[in-house]
């Protein structure tokens, strides 16, 4: 019996990369076994930086193809999309009404993407992003939410506003714990193994996107960048190019990066490209062609949806109706 609860979530922001999968979705697959998971496409966090309408549009329905074509199932998993639940908004905007400024300018993630645009270019949804992520994971108790390390800071927010309300207003909220991947995945560029894979990277030989073709991928693996000497040895201080394309390999073997060491003892870098990159298209093919007969049959995406929705609705629903009515709403009277 599933008795615990998970709840995450991935920017509908377009080109999905194998940083992105091996961090998150990957994991998101394998925990619906164990939990009973919630998976949102955040597109109300999407548009804290400006997006093109039919952008937007078309990468929502992108991400929910791509998690129904790596394996998240339906039938046990709820795929929903955050603004078919208004309750999201609604509690963010409680909950930003007892979150002090202070704590909003510490976030880390928002001083970054803030110094990256002019102060006319940053605005107030920016700001409040981590509010709506803490109502994001309020509304469902969730124990567990499973993240990068990243978000940590905002998870450590999602408690303490939970631990405060709570205080405050009586027992409402369940107070969550971030899930971090045991050995944490972080894949860095191909083209720059000092940066974190990035699809806006200037430079698409930067990443592998989950829909690039086996000829892409072939040849981004062949141009990717290494190190000096020529040994295929795991060490990210002397080594970190060639150990980030052992991560990578490691991750989609499901193994421990010395293993890729010992495998390619005495083999040179060209080996073990060769490897790589005929592994990554063996691994990517079968879940490209789930998401071309998917995007070949959109109702049927745009039903499970829906019906994720509803599902998604019913339970935050009440969480937001019992969090109104502890600080003194007047409900609406039911007529009978
Ligand atoms: N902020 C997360 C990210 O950028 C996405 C996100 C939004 C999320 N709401 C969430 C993650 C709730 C976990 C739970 O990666």
């Amino acid at each position: 019996m599933k008795n615990q609860r998970i709840l995450s979530g991935i920017q509908p922001s377009g080109n999905l990369h194998i940083g992105n999968y091996l961090g998150a979705i990957k994991q998101f697959v394998e925990l619906q076994n164990e939990y009973e998971a919630f998976y949102c496409i955040v597109d109300e966090h999407a548009i804290t930086v400006p997006q093109d309408p039919k952008e937007l549009h078309k990468n929502t329905l992108d991400l929910a193809m791509i998690y129904l074509a790596a394996g998240i199932d339906p039938k046990k998993s709820v795929i929903f999309v955050q603004s078919h639940v208004p309750a999201h908004t609604e509690l963010g905007w409680i909950l930003n009404t007892m979150t002090p400024l202070g704590e909003l300018e510490r976030m880390t993630q928002f001083k970054d993407k803030s110094e990256r645009h002019a102060r006319e270019g940053v605005y107030a949804g920016l700001f409040n992003y981590p509010t709506l992520m803490a109502a994001d994971i309020l509304l469902y108790h969730a124990q567990k939410v499973p993240v990068g390390e990243d978000q940590l800071q905002h998870i450590e927010l999602t408690r303490s506003l939970a631990e405060r309300f709570n205080n405050r207003f009586g027992n409402t909220f369940t107070i969550p714990e971030p899930l971090i991947r045991e050995y944490s995945g972080r894949i860095m560029g191909l083209d720059d193994p000092s940066k974190k894979m990035s699809k806006s990277a200037g430079n698409s030989a930067n990443y592998i996107a989950l829909l690039d073709s086996p000829d892409e991928i072939r040849r981004k693996i062949k141009i990717a960048v290494t190190d000096s000497g020529k040994e295929v040895t795991f060490d990210e201080q002397e080594k970190p190019a060639v150990s980030n394309l052992m991560r990578i390999m490691s991750a989609f073997r499901d193994c421990a990066p010395k293993e890729v060491e010992m495998r390619y003892e005495g083999k040179g870098y060209a080996e073990f490209k060769d490897d790589l990159a005929e592994l990554l298209v063996e691994k990517l093919t079968p879940l490209q062609e789930k998401y071309r007969i998917l995007s070949e049959n959109q109702d049927e995406v745009l039903l499970i949806l829906a019906k994720g929705a509803m599902h998604a609705r019913a339970v935050a629903d009440k969480t937001l109706a019992k969090a109104k009515e502890k600080i003194g709403f007047v409900p609406i009277n039911a007529i009978t």
